[in-house]
């Protein structure tokens, strides 16, 4: 099993990891050998949508995932701009860490933290791997962006309220999927069961995404909540 990255994180300013953090890790784990497949010799340019702590950038930087060597460029793109300096701050006390084990871990790769709004500052079929764990849990609103960065609360609110069924935020990205990634491009997004995943994907089937592939990697019961991270790539 791979380690789990350190982390040292204000959660008054950023989503604490937790269960659904712990399942894309282990989802991308478990993916290792076929992402490594897929990418092997390319360069890579790997997003995720939403860092939060930068867990999960932190992880598959660590791990050169998806490539099995430093070929890869990352992007953190969150609307959060505390995410952003948590991201590098945990990629940098990582990099620390291995430094001190002597481990190759994640000393050259390049890492690039971008305050946005999803992908819309992005060029169409740039992104080899995309990875999002949303904002999931269903609310009346979405709340609105502070002005401030020293509101604190409202980023934070940010992270977890995702609107009706909790998939305003995720729909936007998978009605994207198409222009964001490359033909060969693989995006890993995580789901709560009141966003009905099932149903989401057979609409997508439905609607456009018929030549897609879209699996189910891993879920997993999290308290009364049931957590399922989905492959899409194009078949
Ligand atoms: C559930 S947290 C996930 C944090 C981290 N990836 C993890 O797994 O622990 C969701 C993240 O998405 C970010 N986010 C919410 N809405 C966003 C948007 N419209 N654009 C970019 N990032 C957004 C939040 O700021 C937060 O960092």
């Amino acid at each position: 099993m791979l380690p789990t990255p350190y982390i040292k994180c204000d959660y008054d300013k950023v989503y604490e990891p937790s269960e659904d953090s712990f399942l894309l890790l282990d989802s991308l784990e478990k993916d290792l050998e076929y992402l490594a497949q897929k990418f092997k010799n390319k360069l890579a340019l790997v997003c995720e949508i939403g860092p939060g702590s930068g867990i999960i950038t932190t992880f598959m930087i660590q791990n050169h995932i998806p490539t099995t060597n430093n070929n890869s460029v990352y992007y953190a793109f969150d609307i959060n701009p505390w995410a952003l300096e948590a991201t590098l701050d945990t990629v940098k006390l990582n990099r620390a860490k291995d430094n001190d084990n002597n481990n190759a871990g994640s000393k050259s790769s390049l890492l690039e933290p971008v305050q946005v709004d999803l992908t819309s500052s992005w060029r169409s079929n740039q992104i080899d791997l995309l990875v999002f764990n949303p904002p999931y849990v269903p609310s009346e609103t979405i709340p609105t962006r502070p002005e401030r960065k020293e509101e604190l609360d409202t980023w934070v609110d940010l992270a977890l309220e995702g609107g009706k069924d909790g998939m305003e935020i995720t729909n936007r990205v998978l009605a994207q999927l198409d222009t964001i990634l490359t033909p060969n491009g693989i995006a890993y997004i995580l789901f709560c069961a009141r966003n009905k995943p099932e149903e989401i994907i057979k609409s997508m089937k439905e609607n456009g995404y018929s030549n897609w592939n879209i699996e189910l990697v891993k879920n997993r019961k999290a308290g009364w909540e049931v957590l399922s991270v989905y492959r899409f790539s194009r078949c």
